[in-house]
């Protein structure tokens, strides 16, 4: 997986004394392993539930708790803890220890921690049974939030007791990918910058049952989307239907044929700042939909097709325009040719070159090999890389673009 913005990064995790404290240790190895430097503190009832020991097997750094806050060096601890870190992430976080936040009570090492420290703050909150609506947990909330907290969940569903309910802490992938949205808003290049990115192939339908569609994933998409993500953009992200969860933090606007795509992305362009047109639009689509479904007993149709709206040529002739338009050209032959004309004829500031008849590279497969034309002429030739890795180096490109 692309993680690259946790490459790096010291991350706090603090575990407090709920059952979801065993999502925890995933959530250590899932940082660990996108390159973090986890270091954890665990409150006394945390380690009722878990021990020490469950997260240094899966971060390699010795965890903390409440015996460190009384040992010899805890005036470092506490203070240095906090200071050194890109993030504090309480996973999961009960009742008690929020109200204990929202107060600035420190009387264990996570909340003395999190009283000295400055960095942004992921809270994934975890309790039973009505806790999480009682009106002092919500007040605690609207505290921590209006101090720009970001809570993320809890979910809705099976809770510990029994009873179904909201309280349950979100899955360790998804506290995960608000962690890479709140390192992005804190320092992203990004930030501020509204990017529409559009992904997979457009279904054009013959009859109620029947589309004209394309080998189109959606993958590259969707990963341009997270770098975008991962640079604190604020990101619409235009998708055919895919077989893919959309980034955590993107706004998706669910879209099928390029009619409605050409439409969203019109509607979205007026105040973006970039368009990222990774999309595998209709360039044909049947002239006419039969309203019911074609049987094969009136023999075999004949499908006569037009064209479909050509949406980058749409927005090249649009007054208000993003200062950044990118396109992609997936050709099997005359690559280079063929996209620096497209690059011309849309009017683009860059076009991602695509050659499909490469096995390793284009639709479906993870990886890909890509030449970028910029429209001053200048061309830049990448090796083969996961599609995570083409998604970075382009966003890289649009933030210099911008600048
Ligand atoms: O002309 P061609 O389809 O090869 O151009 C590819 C680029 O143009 C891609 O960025 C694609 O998203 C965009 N496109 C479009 N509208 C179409 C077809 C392609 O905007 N109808």
């Amino acid at each position: 997986m692309n993680m690259t913005v946790l490459t790096g990064k010291h991350i706090l995790l603090g575990v407090t004394g709920s059952i979801a404290a065993y999502k925890a240790a995933d959530l250590a190895s899932k940082l660990t392993q996108a390159g973090a430097q986890v270091d954890v503190i665990l409150t006394a009832a945390a380690e009722k539930f878990v021990t020490p020991l469950t997260f240094q097997s899966v971060t390699g750094r010795r965890a903390f708790t409440d015996a460190d806050l009384w040992g010899g060096e805890a005036h470092i601890l506490h203070v240095g803890l906090g200071h050194s870190t890109d993030l504090l992430v309480i996973a999961p976080c009960t009742a008690d220890t929020m109200a204990k936040l929202a107060h600035g009570l420190a009387d264990n090492l996570l909340t003395v921690t999190a009283l000295a420290a400055t960095c942004p703050l992921v809270i994934a909150p975890a309790m039973d049974g009505g806790m999480f609506d009682a009106p002092a947990t919500q007040a605690n909330l609207a505290t921590l939030v209006a101090r720009g907290a970001h809570i993320v969940g809890p979910a809705e569903g099976h809770l510990a007791s029994g009873l179904l309910g909201k309280g349950r802490m979100l899955e360790p992938a998804e506290v995960l990918g608000h962690i890479r949205v709140a390192l992005g808003k804190a320092g992203g290049k990004l930030a501020g910058r509204k990017i529409i990115v559009t992904a997979g192939g457009t279904q054009e339908p013959l009859d109620p049952v029947r589309v004209l569609t394309n080998h189109s994933s959606g993958k590259q998409g969707y990963a341009l989307a997270q770098a975008a993500i991962d640079l604190g953009a604020d990101v619409c992200l235009i998708s055919t239907p895919t077989a893919l969860s959309a980034p955590v933090g993107v706004r998706l606007v669910p879209v099928r044929t390029a009619e409605e795509m050409k439409a969203a992305v019109l509607a979205e362009a007026v105040d973006a700042d970039a368009l990222i047109m990774a999309a595998a639009v209709a360039d044909f689509r049947p002239k006419r939909v039969a309203a019911d479904k074609m049987k094969k007993r009136d023999g075999i149709p004949q499908i006569e097709l037009e064209a479909a709206p050509d949406i980058l040529k749409a927005v090249a002739g649009q007054t208000e325009r993003p200062s950044v338009v990118v396109g992609f050209a997936a050709e099997s032959r005359d690559l280079l040719d063929n996209a620096s004309e497209k690059l011309k004829s849309k009017k683009l500031d860059l076009i991602v070159a695509n050659d499909i008849s490469a096995v390793d590279a284009g639709f479906g497969v993870e990886t890909n090999r890509v030449t970028l034309l910029f429209a001053d002429g200048r061309k830049e030739s990448l090796p083969l890389m996961g599609k995570g890795e083409v998604a970075e180096v382009i966003l890289q490109t649009v933030t210099s673009l911008l600048e």
